[in-house]
């Protein structure tokens, strides 16, 4: 038998994990900051929900649900995203009737399309993302792209590009609806089979096809933005007006639109660019959906949000060689000669614990210098060695790994004197 994970997940191992764990404080301290609040969902809904909530015509909903029955007979999915059972909690637990709105939410956990692996894309792959709803005002759009940079630049990301469109209201999005299947039309025969069927459910899905992205007919395609309302543009203006009060450069992509059915005004996508990184660049991608509260069963409560994985996160630290300042330090490793000193090095290892610091000691009955060695390598501050003169004169040495230097000192005293100079 020769198990492994599964295509498309990957372990993540100790010394990776601390990475991880890293990157979860920063975002959590930075949430904390705008005083966004986690809520954990379940990691399976029904599928109908992301069906409704996703879109029937999204590429996700068509081709990358882990949809199953249980055996109550219900269809339900893995969750694909964050933003469904997000708006599905907001509706359920009537959060709509706060007095508090717009709901900041936010959340990370597990994700799972099945994807095409490729690097920085993975079936089961974890997603930092926020949500405010209840509120459409274009400040609270600049808020949550402000908080989705202040993720990378914290970490210390620099060649990052926001890139930002308007979708526009309902009468833009038919307006503009109406000129795509007008202008493809013509030569629809000339496009992929998912794009033909795109043409009548979804044609602005065509613009994002990665199948037909070189045929000519892409690039003279009617841009959204000219179909925009007045009320629209208005909307958009105000976003960036918000953004540069912030500081915060951005660059307008007509041509920008994205994967879920949900969106509309305000879509973003923040890249990454320059060398070291492989062909996937956007790290992050969010927008408004107002709209999508009611199609779930709410009252009207527009909302805006932004998810991005952690997995491309660690990605591009990596390719811009970012190392994050985790630390695995040890305080105190206890090594123990014999039998009578493996008691006591039990009972002193327990006594550190308590006391806040943390601690180790052999497991195999190694000689003193692999203990030492093994000292060494969980980089213990301290060390100290256990034997029978040490037990009868209740009195050892205490080795401070950096300098070298030795304290002599009575057991009692230990964990005063590691607290006081760790
Ligand atoms: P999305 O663009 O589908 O949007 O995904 C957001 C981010 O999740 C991507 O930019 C990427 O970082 C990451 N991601 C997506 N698929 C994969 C994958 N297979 N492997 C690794 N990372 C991946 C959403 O999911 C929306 N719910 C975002 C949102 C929240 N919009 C409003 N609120």
């Amino acid at each position: 038998m020769n198990f492994k994970v599964p295509k498309g997940t990957q372990d993540i191992l100790p010394g990776q994990s601390e990475k991880w764990q890293y990157v979860e404080r920063v975002i959590r301290d930075l949430c904390d900051k705008y005083r966004y609040n986690e809520i954990r969902t379940p990691m399976f809904e029904s599928t109908e929900l992301f069906q409704r909530g996703v879109g029937d015509t999204t590429d996700i909903v068509q081709k990358e649900m882990y949809t199953f029955m249980d055996k109550g007979n219900r269809s339900l999915t893995l969750r694909p995203e964050g933003t469904a059972s997000a708006v599905r909690a907001y509706v359920e637990h009537k959060m709509f009737g706060q007095v508090d709105q717009p709901v900041k939410l936010y959340y990370t956990g597990p994700m799972f399309r099945y994807e095409r692996q490729q690097a920085g894309r993975y079936r089961q792959f974890v997603q930092f993302g926020v949500e405010a709803i209840g509120s459409a005002d274009p400040a609270i759009d600049a808020e949550v792209m402000a908080l989705a940079m202040d993720v990378y630049t914290t970490l210390g990301l620099k060649d990052l590009k926001l890139v930002i469109n308007s979708l526009g209201d309902k009468d833009t999005r038919d307006a503009h609806r109406s000129a795509l299947i007008a202008h493809f039309t013509p030569i629809v025969g000339e496009l992929c089979s998912d794009c033909q069927s795109r043409l009548e459910k979804n044609p602005l899905r065509i613009l994002d096809c990665k199948v037909d992205s070189k045929h000519p007919a892409m690039a003279t395609a009617p841009a959204l933005t000219n179909y925009l309302t007045e009320g629209s543009a208005e909307y958009f203006t105000k976003v960036k007006q918000y953004l540069d009060v912030l500081g915060i450069s951005y660059e307008v992509d007509p041509n920008l639109v994205r994967g879920l059915d949900y969106y509309n005004h305000t879509a973003f996508e923040i890249m990454i660019t320059g060398d070291g990184f492989g062909s996937i660049t956007t790290l992050c991608g969010g927008g408004r959906y107002n709209g999508l509260v009611e199609d779930i069963g709410g009252p009207e409560s527009p909302g805006i949000g932004f998810a991005l994985s952690i997995e491309r996160l660690l990605l591009a630290l990596e390719a811009k060689n970012i190392e994050l300042p985790t630390e695995n330090e040890l305080d105190m490793y206890v090594v123990a000669m014999g039998e009578e000193a493996k008691l006591k090095a039990v009972e002193l290892v327990s006594t550190f614990r308590a006391k806040g610091i943390s601690a180790d000691m052999d497991y195999l009955d190694r000689k003193m210098k692999a203990q030492m060695k093994a000292a060494d390598r969980a980089q213990a501050k301290f060390v100290i060695v256990l034997g029978e003169t040490e037990l009868e004169e209740q009195v050892v040495n205490v080795k401070a790994m950096k300098t070298g230097d030795q304290t002599k000192l009575e057991f009692g005293q230990l964990v005063h004197y590691v607290l006081e100079n760790k």
